[in-house]
């Protein structure tokens, strides 16, 4: 599957305010208990929003339904019309060179230029024509960047995206998605793990346990990011507690 999201019919901006709005949203999957529950978040245009959450805690389930790949059954969700979604796998379809992946869908006979300005943008510009398969994993997720925001998206999601990476790569990959949001400054919900990542990256942190949002906490450090920055202690622990890990 394409990783960047087709538009819900009848998906709007939600208003002034708010790029998104999700209301009431309820997901049962068949006769099971709700994997969201009447969960509510709204997210303003240009912030970055870190979402936290055990592994079935419905992370991904609410990202899908923000991007259109599942259905609101009960609720309501409002978003920008331009969506796209980074995925843990980049997703590249293998037959087809790293530009052509960029663009994918995409009509235009600068179709090209418009993939070799956003890979150079991602610092893949020596990839252009390289085969998916060729790429390193940091790269192979450059390219999903890159796919994701030649689509000048109003809102991306990023679904655990570096969670593959080596610990480096991913540390590039972190000041990447900082540079490219700085430039941007589209709304971003990024799925993570790693609560160091939400609080370099994100504006506000959101913890999602059985299906409701338990903890929402602002992050109100300057960037760059520091972790010698004494709240970045102390919002750590608030997290690390609202999931359940206790460091003594
Ligand atoms: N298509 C599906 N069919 C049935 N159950 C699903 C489906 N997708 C997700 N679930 C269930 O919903 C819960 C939340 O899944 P998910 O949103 O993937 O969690 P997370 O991304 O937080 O790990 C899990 O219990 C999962 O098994
Ligand atoms: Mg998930």
């Amino acid at each position: 599957m394409n990783a960047v999201a087709p538009v819900a019919q009848g998906a709007v901006a939600a208003s002034r305010d708010a790029a998104v709005v999700v209301h009431g949203l309820t997901r049962r999957f068949g006769d099971g208990p709700a994997v969201l529950d009447r969960l509510d978040l709204a997210i303003a245009p240009g912030e970055f929003v870190a979402l936290l959450g055990h592994s079935g805690s419905g992370k991904s389930t609410l990202l899908r339904t923000l991007a259109g790949l599942d259905p609101v059954t009960e609720g309501s969700v409002a978003r920008p019309r331009e969506v796209s979604v980074v995925f843990q796998e980049s997703r590249l379809l293998p037959w087809k060179r790293v530009w052509q992946n960029t663009v994918l869908g995409q009509d235009g006979a600068d179709r090209r230029d418009r993939a070799v300005a956003v890979l150079e943008e991602v610092g893949l510009g020596h990839r252009i024509d390289a085969w998916p398969l060729t790429l390193s994993g940091g790269e192979a997720q450059r390219a999903a960047l890159a796919r994701a925001l030649v689509r000048e998206p109003a809102f991306l999601m990023l679904d655990e995206p570096f969670a593959a990476l080596d610990a480096l790569t991913r540390l590039k990959m972190q000041q990447l998605v900082s540079d490219l949001w700085t430039r941007h400054r589209c709304s971003v919900l990024l799925v993570t793990h790693d609560v160091d990542e939400a609080l370099l990256l994100a504006d506000r942190a959101v913890v999602l346990e059985r299906g409701r949002i338990r903890t929402d906490v602002p992050i109100p450090m300057d960037r760059p990011r520091r972790h010698a920055d004494p709240r970045f202690e102390h919002l750590r622990s608030v997290l690390l507690e609202s999931l359940g890990v206790h460091d003594g």
